[in-house]
């Protein structure tokens, strides 16, 4: 999560026996990735990632070296998103790194299976931030990646709760990533007013943008983004739309709370999220209440059939 998973959160997520995902491209350089591993090792001796993004930038990106500074830090996980990873998949497999690659369509899914990375994390039409251009929801999604592809699969976009990592489960993936869900967290860096929002806001209050660029982008349901729109409906380009979007107004959103400052990403589960919970509330919470929803909710509707068998 670009701006937010930071070495706090991203500890907070695996001392909570989940999997924190630092992002790589939050740090303004490589070597400053390298100082926020550091920072993670410093709260945390649990295993966590680092996601790689590779996506149209306003800004030319110097991919390599980011990739670098993961592998020199002794990094073992990492989460490659958006353009096909292949380029880098030799340095990350020689150096002994699993690669879980997100996307958002089986075919891509079963692409990256056939350069080797070691699974996918399939991020359905409800998810924050890229939704691709394809529109898959992830009742359908999920299970038709898992048909596809015989790599270990990760159910992402709109889970929030225990209903949805059972559901997940049922159709097939190995467990859930969640973004906005860990955004609304005591110890995610972002501001006050933007998990007061969050939790004020419905599964309604997001929008696409950038549709009309084929980098389509689920964010919050601003007047900002609305004008963003508009232009696009309007005709307008990348020269025109680029200064509305750019990712510094988004990141002050983020630290100063004021939602039409810039664009800023979150999925629709928002309109699951009720509360603040610290990460270690949430994991547990999540965990044990999948059980009593498996044990007590699943298993009793084998109950009449156990009967007359
Ligand atoms: C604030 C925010 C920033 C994000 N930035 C990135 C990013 O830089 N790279 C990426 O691959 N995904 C990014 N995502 C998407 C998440 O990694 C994840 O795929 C998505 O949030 C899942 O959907 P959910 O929010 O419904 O859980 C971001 C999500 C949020 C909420």
């Amino acid at each position: 999560m670009q701006w937010v998973a930071r070495a706090e959160l991203v500890a907070a997520v695996s001392n909570a026996g989940a999997l924190g995902v630092l992002t790589a491209l939050t740090q303004p350089s490589p070597q400053a990735l390298t100082d926020e591993i550091a920072r993670v090792r410093s709260m945390t001796d649990k295993p966590f990632a680092v996601n790689l993004t590779f996506l149209p930038t306003l800004k030319p990106v110097p991919y390599e070296a980011y990739r670098d500074a993961i592998i020199d830090a002794g990094v073992k996980i990492v989460e490659t998103a958006g353009n096909n990873p292949a380029a880098h998949m030799p340095a990350l497999k020689a150096a002994g790194i699993k690669v879980i690659h997100k996307c958002t369509t089986p075919r891509h899914a079963l692409k990256a299976e056939q350069i080797g990375v070691d699974a996918v994390s399939i991020d359905g039409f409800e998810c924050a931030g890229h939704v691709g251009e394809d529109d898959i929801p992830g009742l359908i999604l999920i299970p038709a990646t898992v048909s596809k592809v015989s790599i270990p699969v990760i159910a992402s976009g709109g889970f929030g709760d225990a209903r949805g990592l059972v559901a997940a489960l049922a159709l097939g993936a190995e467990g859930i990533n969640m973004g906005t869900r860990f955004m609304c967290t005591q110890e995610s860096p972002v501001h006050d007013n933007i998990k007061r929002t969050i939790v004020g806001s419905t599964e309604t209050d997001t929008c696409l943008i950038l549709r009309s660029l084929r980098n389509s982008s689920r964010v919050a349901r601003t007047a900002l983004a609305q004008s963003v729109i508009d232009m696009e409906k309007d005709g307008a380009g990348i020269a025109q739309i680029g200064p509305k979007v750019a990712g510094g107004k988004g990141r002050r959103v983020y630290e100063q709370g004021d939602v039409e400052e810039g664009i800023w990403t979150v999925g629709m589960v928002q309109g699951l999220i009720d509360d603040v919970p610290t990460c270690a509330d949430l994991v547990r919470r999540i965990v044990s209440q999948a059980e009593v929803l498996v044990r007590d909710r699943l298993c009793g509707l084998l109950a009449p059939a156990l009967a007359t068998a």
